[in-house]
C-alpha cells in the first residue's frame, strides 16, 4: 500500500499492516541539507518562497521515507497576516507590537488569505509532486496558543484582563478559519492544530480559553479532511481535547497510548508519542523504546506513530532514521 493510502486508512480507523509514521518538526535544524539552505536565506524568506518551502518540506521524506510530509511553515505566520511584525533569530520568534490593550487589539486586522497565498501555493506544488507517494499535512496553531504568542504574556492576561483575551481569541479564530480552509482547498490530507501552550491551562481555563475556539474552527471549515489536535502536557486535559470534534489526538509522552485510549471515544485516532529526548540515546535504545511504544499499539486501528513533541535541535540524523525504520519494519 502506498504511503498516502496507508496514512488515510489509519485516519479512517481501518486495519493496516503497520502504522504510518512521520515526526513533528521533521524538517529543520538537525538536517544538514536544511542548514545548507538556511545559510543563504532567513527563516521568513524560506517560508514565503514556495520553491524553498517545497524543497525543505520534502527533505525529511527523501531521507527517511516518512509516510507524511508536513508543510514547512510556522504557526506564527497568521500573526503577520493579521498585522504584527514577525521575525526569527537564534532566540526564537519575535512579534511586535504585542497585544495588551484594546487599542492594540483594534489595530489588528482579520487575516487576509491573499497575504498567505505563498503557503497555499507551496501546498499545491507539494500535492502535485507527492501524488499518492506520501500524505500531505497542513497546520495552524490553536487560537489559544497563537494568542499567547501575540500577547507575549498570556498567563497573566487571563487573570488581569480576560476581556481582551476573549476578544483576541475571537479575532484569531475568525482569522484561522479561512487560513485552514485555504490549506484544505490546496489539497492537504490532514490538518494538525498545535495547542502547544494548552497544557499551561487548568481544566477550567482550558474549557473557557482553548476548547471552544478549536471546536469552532473544526466545526466551521468545510471538512473534507481529518483534523488532529496536538497538546503538550495534555495528560490532565485529554478528555476535554477529545471534545473539540477532532478526529485524531496527538499526545505527548506523559501518558501512555493505552492510558490515553481509555479516556477518549473508541472511534478517535491517536498519534504519538515517543519522548524526543530518547532520540539522543543509543540506536539500540531508540529501537527498544520505539518497539515498546508499538508493542500494544502498532496494529490498533486509528494509530499514527510520531514523537510526543517536535524533533529537537541537535538530534542525530541516524536516530531519526532508526525511529522511522523501526516503525516501518515491524
Ligand atoms: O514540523 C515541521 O517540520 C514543519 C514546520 C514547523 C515549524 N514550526 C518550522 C520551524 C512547524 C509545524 C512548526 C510549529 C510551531 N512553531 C509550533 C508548534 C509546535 C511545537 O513545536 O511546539 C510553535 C510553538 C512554533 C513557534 C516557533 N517557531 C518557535 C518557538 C521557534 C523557535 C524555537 C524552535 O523550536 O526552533 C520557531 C522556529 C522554527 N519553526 C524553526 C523551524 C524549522 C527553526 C528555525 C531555525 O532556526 O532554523
Amino acid at each position: 500500500m502506498d504511503s498516502r493510502r496507508l496514512f488515510l486508512a489509519a485516519c479512517r480507523h481501518e486495519r493496516v499492516d503497520r502504522p504510518p509514521v512521520w515526526l513533528m518538526r521533521q524538517a529543520g535544524r538537525y538536517l544538514p541539507e536544511y542548514q545548507k539552505i538556511k545559510a543563504r536565506y532567513d527563516f521568513m524568506e524560506m517560508c514565503r518562497t514556495p520553491d524553498l518551502a517545497v524543497e525543505i518540506s520534502l527533505q525529511p521524506w527523501r531521507r527517511f521515507g516518512v509516510d507524511a510530509v508536513i508543510v514547512f511553515s510556522d504557526i506564527l505566520i497568521p500573526c503577520e497576516a493579521m498585522g504584527q511584525v514577525l521575525s526569527f533569530d537564534e532566540q526564537g520568534p519575535h512579534l511586535s507590537p504585542l497585544i495588551h490593550s484594546e487599542d492594540s487589539l483594534k489595530k489588528l486586522s482579520l487575516l487576509d488569505p491573499e497575504k498567505t497565498r505563498f503557503l497555499f501555493e507551496t501546498l499545491s506544488i507539494l500535492k502535485r509532486e507527492l501524488k499518492d507517494k506520501a500524505a500531505l499535512i497542513g497546520f495552524c496553531g490553536s487560537p489559544w496558543t497563537t494568542a499567547a504568542y501575540m500577547m507575549g504574556k498570556a498567563n497573566t492576561v487571563i487573570k488581569e484582563d480576560p476581556k481582551i483575551l476573549r476578544a483576541l481569541l475571537e479575532k484569531v479564530t475568525r482569522s484561522l478559519i479561512p487560513y485552514v480552509q485555504g490549506q484544505i482547498d490546496a489539497g492537504v490530507d490532514m490538518i494538525q492544530i498545535f495547542d502547544t501552550w494548552g497544557g499551561r491551562l487548568s481544566r477550567e481555563e482550558y474549557r473557557r480559553f482553548s476548547l471552544p475556539y478549536i471546536a469552532e474552527i473544526i466545526k466551521t471549515v468545510d471538512k473534507k479532511v481529518p483534523v488532529a489536535v496536538y497538546c503538550q502536557n495534555s495528560c490532565t486535559l485529554i478528555d476535554l481535547i477529545a471534545q473539540t470534534g477532532c478526529d485524531i489526538l496527538s499526545i505527548d509522552w506523559t501518558l501512555s497510548l493505552q492510558e490515553a485510549r481509555q479516556k477518549i471515544p473508541s472511534t478517535m485516532g491517536l498519534q504519538g508519542n515517543l519522548d524526543p529526548q530518547i532520540l539522543f540515546q543509543s540506536l539500540e535504545d531508540i529501537r527498544k523504546s520505539t518497539q515498546a511504544m508499538l508493542a500494544s499499539n502498532a496494529r490498533h486501528p486509528g494509530y499514527i506513530a510520531n514523537l510526543g513533541h517536535g524533533v529537537m535541535k541537535g538530534t542525530p540524523v541516524e536516530s531519526v532514521k532508526a525511529f522511522v525504520e523501526t516503525v516501518r519494519t515491524i
